[in-house]
Formats: C-alpha cells, sequence, structure tokens
C-alpha cells in the first residue's frame, strides 16, 4: 500500500514542483497518474522511489514512513520496484544478466529460482535468455524492465510510461504484462501514463495531476466514461 500525504518536494531550495499532493494505492491495485507534460508525475515516482525527499508531507509504504529514506536503502528494504522512463534496460548485457542486475542482493539460488519463475509468467525471456538486450524490440525491453524490477519480489512497483514509444499492438503486450504480475503477486502498481485512455483499461483508479497537486480522482471506468472528463484531460473521445 503506498500512502502518499500533503507531500512537498522539488529539485532545488526556491521551486516546489510537488505543491501538497495527496493520494493513496491500495494493495493489489493499478492507479494510473495522468496529466499535462511537467505537471510532477515523474517527480511524484521519483519522491515516492526516494531520489528525492520531501520537505513536508509524508510517504508511507505498506504501513511505514519512509519520507526520508533515500533511495538505495528503499529498494533495497522497502519493497520497492522501480522503472524509470528511459534508460531502463542495460543493452549490452543479456536477458539474464539484466535480471542478475535486479537481483543484486538475493542470494545466488533465490536469484535463479526467481528468474525461472519470471521466464515462466514472461515467455518471451526465457526464449532469448543468453541474447544482448540490445536484441530485442521496444515492447521485450519493457517486459524486461519489468521484469528486472520484479526480481526481488516487491510488494509495490512503479511505473514510469510503460509504453512510452510503443506501437498500439505492444502496448497491449506490456499492459497484459503488468496486468499479469498484479494478479499472480498481488503487487500493488502505481504507473504513469500518456496513453490515457488504454492505461485507463487496465487501472482500477486514476488521479489526474496539475501543477504538483490532484485535480481529479475516480474509477477509471467512470473516468472513462464521463464525457466531460475525456475532452479536459483524456484528450478527447474514447475511440
Ligand atoms: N532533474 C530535474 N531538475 C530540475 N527540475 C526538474 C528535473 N526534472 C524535472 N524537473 C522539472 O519538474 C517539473 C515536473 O517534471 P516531471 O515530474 O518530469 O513532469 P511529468 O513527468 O509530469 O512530465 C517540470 O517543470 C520539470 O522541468
Ligand atoms: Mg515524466
Amino acid at each position: 500500500m503506498i500512502e502518499i500525504d500533503n507531500v512537498v518536494a522539488g529539485y532545488t531550495a526556491d521551486i516546489d514542483i510537488l505543491r501538497g499532493m495527496t493520494l493513496a494505492v491500495q494493495p493489489a491495485e493499478i492507479v494510473t497518474l495522468l496529466g499535462p507534460n511537467g505537471c510532477g508525475k515523474s517527480t511524484l515516482l521519483k519522491t515516492i522511489a526516494g531520489y528525492l525527499l520531501p520537505r513536508s508531507g509524508s510517504v508511507t509504504l505498506q504501513g511505514k514512513n519512509v519520507s526520508q529514506i533515500p533511495v538505495h536503502q528503499k529498494i533495497r528494504h522497502c519493497s520497492l520496484g522501480f522503472v524509470p522512463q528511459t534508460e531502463n534496460v542495460f543493452s549490452a548485457l543479456t536477458i539474464r544478466e539484466n535480471l542478475q542486475v535486479g537481483g543484486h542482493y538475493m542470494a545466488p539460488a533465490d536469484c535463479r529460482a526467481r528468474m525461472d519463475e519470471l521466464c515462466v509468467l514472461y515467455p518471451i525471456l526465457g526464449k532469448k535468455f543468453n541474447a544482448p538486450a540490445a536484441s530485442m524490440s521496444g515492447g521485450e525491453r519493457q517486459i524486461l524492465a519489468l521484469a528486472r524490477a520484479l526480481m526481488p519480489r516487491p510488494e509495490i512497483l512503479l511505473l514510469d510510461e510503460p509504453s512510452a514509444g510503443l506501437s498500439p499492438k505492444v502496448l497491449h503486450e506490456v499492459f497484459d504484462a503488468i496486468v499479469q504480475v498484479r494478479n499472480q503477486e498481488r503487487v500493488t502498481v502505481l504507473m504513469v501514463e500518456q496513453n490515457a485512455m488504454e492505461a485507463l483499461r487496465i487501472s482500477d483508479r486514476a488521479y489526474v495531476l496539475s501543477m504538483g497537486a490532484v485535480a481529479l480522482t475516480g474509477r477509471a471506468d467512470a473516468l472513462m466514461r464521463d464525457e466531460q472528463v475525456r475532452e479536459l484531460y483524456l484528450g478527447g473521445r474514447a475511440h
């Protein structure tokens, strides 16, 4: 479970990017963050992950206040997986080596067992296990990035634009991969997406952000049906 309470954060001392952000994600929910470029979506994920520490307000993960715990400790001790917006696989490394990077802190036998599990969940990984990640398509690389974050069996997963740059068909494969791990491992997912309508289809709820705070929230199906919401926030008509 993720609880963000009145968080204020920014990159420089004089400018707040998050200006009193409050939201929550329940266990095993998929929640999407929407909103225009620059409104603070990636900044929120970075603040939850601990790349940025809040100036005030609190970040609570699985019931523990972890507001001031930096990223390297959070990933290791707070059951958190993070897939950033760009540069999220090592092209020169094989699929196996990329997964091993994700399993860095695990005992070798456990790391191998987890790789086997993830290759069952996502067969493409097993198929190309010893090939360099550079040989994968865009969608396959996204699935590898997801699997790498899943190596230590996180309870919480943060995904920053997992479908960026993908064709509609491949986008569905990546979204299916997200739904699959939520269903099988009950992982709690908070993701940022530009493909609003497609993301809402796999989400339980969504938050629309504006200028560093929540402008609107609701169940995904209700937001999709609301014509005014579609016009104002979701880039027009459903198709
Ligand atoms: N590393 C950084 N240093 C300073 N400002 C940044 C940095 N990253 C993002 N920003 C600024 O923070 C604001 C929010 O950015 P971001 O959270 O990346 O937006 P979004 O992901 O919603 O498009 C923008 O004004 C952006 O210019
Ligand atoms: Mg962003």
